[in-house]
C-alpha cells in the first residue's frame, strides 16, 4: 500500500508518501512559512490558513514527483485532523478528503501528537533499529510538552504535561523578549551552544517549576525572565546571552527532572524525546541514556503520519473515516 500523508497542523505544509510493502518512505516534503511569520514574532493562524492553501498543492505534487509516483497509483490518504490550529487544520483535512473522494480512495485522520510520539520509529522506515517499547516518552514541542507511557503504536497512555505554556512556547517567548525572530528556540540553542560560557549559564537563577507527577509549567519563567530584563535595562550583548543560557538551563532542567522522576516511578527503561524541542542540544547532553530521533523526524513533517497510519495497519487498526456527515443512527449505517 502507498499511503500519501498530509500535516497543515501549525505553519509547515507537508506532505509526504509512504511505502508499506517496501517498509519505505519514499519521500518526505516540508514547505515552512516560518519566514511569513517573522514579521509579526510569531505565527498568526490566518496567515497559516492562507499559506496553506497555496503550499499544500505544490508539496504534494513534489512528494508524488520525488516518489515517481501519480497520483492514481496512491491507495490512501492520512491527514492530521487535531490537534492543531484549526483553519490550518482545516485546510489539510479539505484537501485530503477531496483529493481521497475524487480518486475513489479511502482515507484516514490522525493525531498530531500520537504521531509525534511515534515518530522515533522512521528511522525503521529507512532501515535502522527503532528503541524497543516500552517507552516513557516526552513529547514536546511549540504547542505541548507531554509524557506519555507506549507499549505500541495502538496502546498508549497520557500521563500529564504542561498546565500552561509548552517547552518550545517558552523557547520563542522568552527568545522574543531578547529580540530573537520567530521561532527563537534553535536560535537560542545555537547561540548559547556557540557563545555561551558555564557561567552564562548560571548566571540568572531562574525557577524550575515543579507541578505534581508527570506535569510541567513554564508561564512562571517567563514572566520571571521578564522582569530581569526589566531590572538590567539597557541590555548588553553579554546580558542577553546570559539571559537566554540561563533561560534554556531552566526550562531543559525542568524537563529534565520530569522525565527522570517519572521514570522512576514507573521502571520503565526506554526514554524517547520527539517533537521539535527534541532538536535542541542541551536537552540531547542532559538525556545521554534516552533515544532521540534525528533532527529532521523532531519537526513537524507527514512522513510521521504515514508511518503512523502504516504502523496502524500493520496491526489491523487502520479506520478509514466516513464520507460525509448523516443524520441517521449509527446502528442503521450498515
Ligand atoms: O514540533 P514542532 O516543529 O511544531 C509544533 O508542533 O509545535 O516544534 C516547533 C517548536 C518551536 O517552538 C521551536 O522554537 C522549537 O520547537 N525548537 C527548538 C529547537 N528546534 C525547534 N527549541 C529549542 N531548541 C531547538 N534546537
Ligand atoms: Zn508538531
Amino acid at each position: 500500500m502507498k499511503i500519501l500523508a498530509i500535516d497543515t497542523s501549525c505553519d509547515e505544509s507537508c506532505a509526504a508518501i509512504v511505502d508499506t510493502d517496501a517498509w519505505k518512505l519514499c519521500a518526505d516534503v516540508v514547505l515552512s512559512h516560518t519566514q511569513s511569520m517573522e514579521a509579526y514574532g510569531g505565527i498568526v493562524p490566518e496567515v497559516a490558513s492562507r499559506e496553506h492553501l497555496k503550499a499544500l498543492p505544490l508539496a504534494v505534487r513534489e512528494a508524488l514527483a520525488r516518489a515517481g509516483l501519480a497520483l492514481n497509483e496512491i491507495d490512501h490518504i492520512a491527514v492530521t485532523h487535531r490537534p492543531g490550529l484549526i483553519g490550518a487544520l482545516l485546510v489539510g483535512v479539505t484537501y485530503a478528503k477531496s483529493l481521497a473522494f475524487a480518486l475513489k480512495k479511502p482515507f484516514s485522520i490522525h493525531d498530531h501528537l500520537q504521531a509525534h510520539l511515534f515518530s522515533p520509529c522512521l528511522i525503521s522506515l529507512e532501515g535502522g533499529e527503532p528503541p524497543k517499547f516500552p517507552w516513557l516518552a516526552l513529547v514536546v514541542s511549540g504547542g505541548h510538552t507531554e509524557l506519555f507511557h507506549a507499549e505500541s503504536p495502538a496502546r498508549y497512555r497520557w500521563l500529564g504535561g504542561t498546565l500552561d505554556d509548552a517547552a518550545g512556547e517558552a523557547f520563542d517567548k522568552i527568545g522574543k523578549l531578547l529580540q530573537l525572530p520567530y521561532p527563537a528556540g534553535p536560535r537560542i540553542d545555537k547561540w548559547v551552544r556557540e557563545s555561551a560560557t558555564p557561567e552564562d549559564r548560571a548566571r540568572f537563577a531562574f525557577p524550575r517549576s515543579k507541578p505534581d507527577d508527570f506535569q510541567f509549567s513554564f508561564s512562571g519563567l517567563k514572566t520571571s525572565v521578564a522582569n530581569q530584563i526589566r531590572k538590567l535595562e539597557p541590555l548588553s550583548d553579554a546580558d542577553r546571552l546570559a539571559l537566554a543560557a540561563s533561560a534554556q538551563e531552566a526550562i531543559i532542567d525542568a524537563l529534565v527532572d520530569r522525565v527522570e522522576s517519572s521514570q522512576r516511578a514507573l521502571g520503565v527503561g526506554q526514554i524517547v524525546v520527539a517533537g521539535g524541542v527534541a532538536c535542541n542540544s542541551r536537552l540531547r547532553e542532559k538525556l545521554p541514556g534516552a533515544y532521540f530521533p534525528p533532527p529532521r523526524h523532531c519537526s513537524d513533517n507527514a512522513a510521521m503520519v504515514g508511518l503512523l497510519a502504516a504502523l496502524l495497519e500493520k496491526e489491523g487498526r487502520l479506520e478509514n473515516a466516513p464520507w460525509t456527515a448523516t443524520p441517521i443512527a449509527h446502528a442503521e449505517l450498515a
